[in-house]
């Protein structure tokens, strides 16, 4: 069990930025990422569609014999948060719970700012979270386009950072501390971010968070990959054109993402196990 991957899956590219973050501190670990560029995005989409899709790529995560699942992507997340960990007899790790945990030891004023997709944030699972803590005032906002714009590759420019103070400006006024990046493609986008939030808000991003998650479990129940042999990175979408996510994923991870294979939902892929 320990020498099979990690599996992790988002709508599209987004939840690369977890499976860097995984591959930064666990470089000898195997992975297998599942884009459901099929079904992509999901920010927009009803929450009972999200957990369908969602359940289907898990379920074949887990056929093809994964040890573990991160659920790299918030909205899914949000979609999921109770039952996901009920359904499989893997452990099941999230990007909520581990950027909450994170704001909440971080901000000093206690104002923290959240963003997110329309899903993420609809569905108030942050502020669920963050209820345990009423002495902490959270201020959300969706920002629709960002997603879009990571998609189709565009993370710097005018249009990006105009876009970006249109959303951020709110929070901005609500004097936070703390903003958490609640979507998994925004890492992508950070430079924007920053440059209109300026440094005396610390970024909180689910990516970071949820790697020392996956140590934190891999180590505390024995997990860890131990074979010699190198660990296997293995890349599948959903949707029919691969090439275009496997060029979007070379451009923003800057590493040779070359091989996608793609696996229709409802169809068992290749065995994943190195
Ligand atoms: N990356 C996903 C998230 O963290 C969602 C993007 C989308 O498909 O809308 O919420």
């Amino acid at each position: 069990m320990n020498n099979a991957p990690i599996g992790l899956f988002d709508s599209g590219v987004g939840g690369l930025t977890v499976a860097r973050a995984i591959r930064d501190l666990l470089p000898n670990e195997s992975l297998t990422y599942v884009g459901d560029t099929q079904n992509s995005p999901y920010g927009p989409k009803p929450i009972a569609d999200v957990r369908r899709y969602s359940l289907e790529v898990l379920d074949q995560l887990v056929e093809q014999g994964v040890k573990a699942l991160v659920i790299a992507c918030n909205t899914a997340s949000a979609a999921m948060l109770r039952d996901a960990h009920e359904r499989y007899d893997i452990p099941v790790l999230e990007v909520i719970q581990p950027a909450v945990r994170s704001a909440m030891s971080i901000t000093r004023n206690g104002r923290v700012g959240l963003i997110g997709t329309v899903g993420t944030i609809n569905s108030r699972a942050y502020d669920d979270l963050f209820s345990m803590r009423p002495e902490i005032s959270l201020t959300t906002q969706a920002c629709p386009r960002f997603v879009e714009f990571v998609e189709s590759g565009e993370t710097t420019g005018p249009e990006v950072l105009r876009i970006a103070g249109e959303y951020l400006e709110p929070l901005i006024a609500q004097d936070i501390d703390t903003l958490v990046l609640g979507c998994t493609h925004y890492p992508f986008l950070r430079g924007a971010i920053s440059q209109i939030v300026g440094p005396e808000v610390a970024l909180v991003s689910s990516d970071i968070e949820t790697a020392n998650d996956v140590y934190r479990l891999l180590t505390d129940r024995n997990l860890l990959r131990d074979s010699p042999l190198p660990p296997t990175i293995r890349y599948e979408a959903t949707g029919t054109d691969t090439r275009a996510f496997s060029e979007l994923a070379n451009r923003l991870l800057g590493v040779d993402v070359s091989h996608v294979d793609h696996t229709p939902t409802g169809v068992i892929a290749l065995p994943g196990t190195p």
